[in-house]
């Protein structure tokens, strides 16, 4: 049996969080596909074209330590606008989405191109400032130096980007469930994804 949830929305909504916790709820696997896209942009740091780095891209790649920082964003988000880019690494998506025993997978056009047949759809979003601060908290403890208004900046540069993008930008699937976790806290978020989910079980 196949079963896939997409999971999509701007950074730092909760998406990452909340596909975790519900892949671990369902025993499904979880892709975080903003990974595939971090890992092509860091890759670009060391000299490769962004189509060579995502042809190149391997299972080794996604475990760099760098991944997570906010260069690697922007980097993500240049060579996600790149058409070859994201056909390169549609594949692999697709593969995953329909894999036996079914899957979570979190990105910004799951709903819209990866999965548009995705049996859950949700679109999850917050308030600029409590993305912000909640991504800048993360960053701090994992002992990067920047302010509050520099991660807000970079959520917001990045979103632009993303949305304004000719190839897959994005935005919520027509179908797609919107969830609004600006005054939810995690777990509440997640009780009312695995509520949806479940309905459709
Ligand atoms: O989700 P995350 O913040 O890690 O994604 C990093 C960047 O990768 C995003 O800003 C976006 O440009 C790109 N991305 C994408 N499509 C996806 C997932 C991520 O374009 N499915």
């Amino acid at each position: 049996m196949s079963f896939c949830i997409a999971i999509d929305g701007p950074a730092a909504a909760g998406k990452g969080t909340i596909s975790k916790a519900v892949a671990q709820h369902f025993g499904f696997a979880h892709l975080d596909t903003g990974l595939l896209y971090r890992a092509t942009g860091a890759k670009t740091f060391e000299g490769l074209s962004p189509i060579e780095a995502a042809q190149t891209l391997t299972a080794q790649d996604l475990e760099r330590d760098d991944l997570r920082s906010a260069d690697a964003g922007q980097a993500a988000s240049r060579v996600a606008a790149e058409p070859d880019v994201r056909e390169a690494l549609v594949d692999f998506q697709q593969a995953f989405a329909r894999r036996e025993g079914g899957a979570v997978l979190d990105g910004r056009d799951i709903g819209t191109v990866i999965c548009p047949d995705a049996e859950v759809k949700l679109y999850v979003i917050a308030s600029d400032e409590v993305r912000a601060r909640r991504r800048h908290k993360e960053l701090v403890e994992k002992g990067e130096e920047i302010t509050f208004e520099e991660v807000l900046d970079d959520l917001r540069e990045r979103d632009e980007r993303d949305a304004a993008r000719a190839t897959a930008p994005l935005k919520p699937a027509d179908d797609a469930v919107v969830i609004d976790t600006t005054s939810m806290s995690i777990e509440q978020a997640v009780a009312k994804v695995i509520e949806l989910i479940e309905a459709k079980l």
